[in-house]
């Protein structure tokens, strides 16, 4: 069984579509699995253990728990497995016409595959890792699916895209349940979860990441920024200048003019 909608069969159909997309290259695939599938998924019982995996308690990264070095339920495992196919991956280059895409094979063990958000959580505007654990090579694409049935558009838990600097959002795509979102990742799209409030369930989501063997990878990019990649950790811009300054934050400052000095000489 294609767990996955068969209108996603051919993703080259919205490769225009998400070339175009602003503030950068994006698509939102509504209804993403097959109908049948999602409707059988039980999310609500998926039963996380939050003594394993890492929970997030900070300034930027607030009431999150992400899976890494956990074991997936079941359910969970069958959609990250089906991302994670060739097929999948070659789907991924016609939509988004970068070449040499692969995933990484530290998955679930270094990086997260599947993620839960609670009252008042949210994620501030960030760039993921700049590399593959292993090769180094460069992070390129990231789809995010929704989850959580039942879900309402003004509890928030939306994803939301920032310009270059990551200092103004641009773009808010809501949480409707069994949507996916693709986007391009390079050290320029910022982007975070909007914060979430008076919701009754937890936000679940599934999140995988894709890399290209090549080291010049959006240079077929019409980018509204530079269409370079550099190595850099994941980066978050606070909102106010002033954010920065108490103690705890600083490792936010050093790696965000860290960031600034590559974005300006790359
Ligand atoms: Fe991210």
């Amino acid at each position: 069984m294609n767990i996955i909608n068969k209108i996603y069969n051919d993703l080259g159909n919205f490769s225009l579509e998400f070339l175009n997309a602003k503030p950068y290259p994006h698509v939102v695939l509504d209804n993403f699995l097959d109908e049948e599938f999602f409707k059988n998924l039980d999310v609500e019982r998926i039963v996380v253990n939050q003594n394993k995996g890492t929970n997030f308690k900070t300034d930027v990264e607030k009431n999150k728990w992400a899976s890494k070095n956990v074991e997936l339920s079941k359910n969970i495992s069958i959609i990250v497995n089906e991302l994670y196919k060739d097929n999948f991956i070659k789907n991924l280059g016609k939509l988004s016409k970068i070449k040499n895409l692969f995933s990484t094979n530290v998955g679930n063990v270094d990086l997260a595959n599947y993620h839960e958000m609670y009252d008042s959580g949210f994620l501030g505007t960030h760039v993921d890792h700049s590399s593959e654990p292993s090769t180094g090579l460069p992070h390129v694409l990231n789809i995010i699916l929704y989850l959580s049935k039942g879900w309402e558009k003004s509890w928030g838990g939306a994803t939301m895209f920032a310009n270059k600097n990551g200092t103004k959002i641009e773009k808010i795509v809501d949480y409707i349940p069994n949507r996916a979102v693709i986007f391009l990742h390079s050290p320029f799209t910022f982007h975070g979860v909007t914060e979430i409030k008076n919701n009754k369930i937890k936000r679940s989501s599934i999140y995988v990441d894709y890399y290209s063997k090549n080291r010049n990878p959006y240079a077929h990019l019409n980018l509204d920024f530079k269409n370079v990649w550099f190595k850099h950790p994941t980066t978050f811009i606070l909102p106010n200048f002033k954010d920065y300054f108490p103690k705890k934050n600083r490792v936010y400052l050093k790696k965000m003019i860290k960031h600034k000095i590559k974005a300006f000489l790359a």
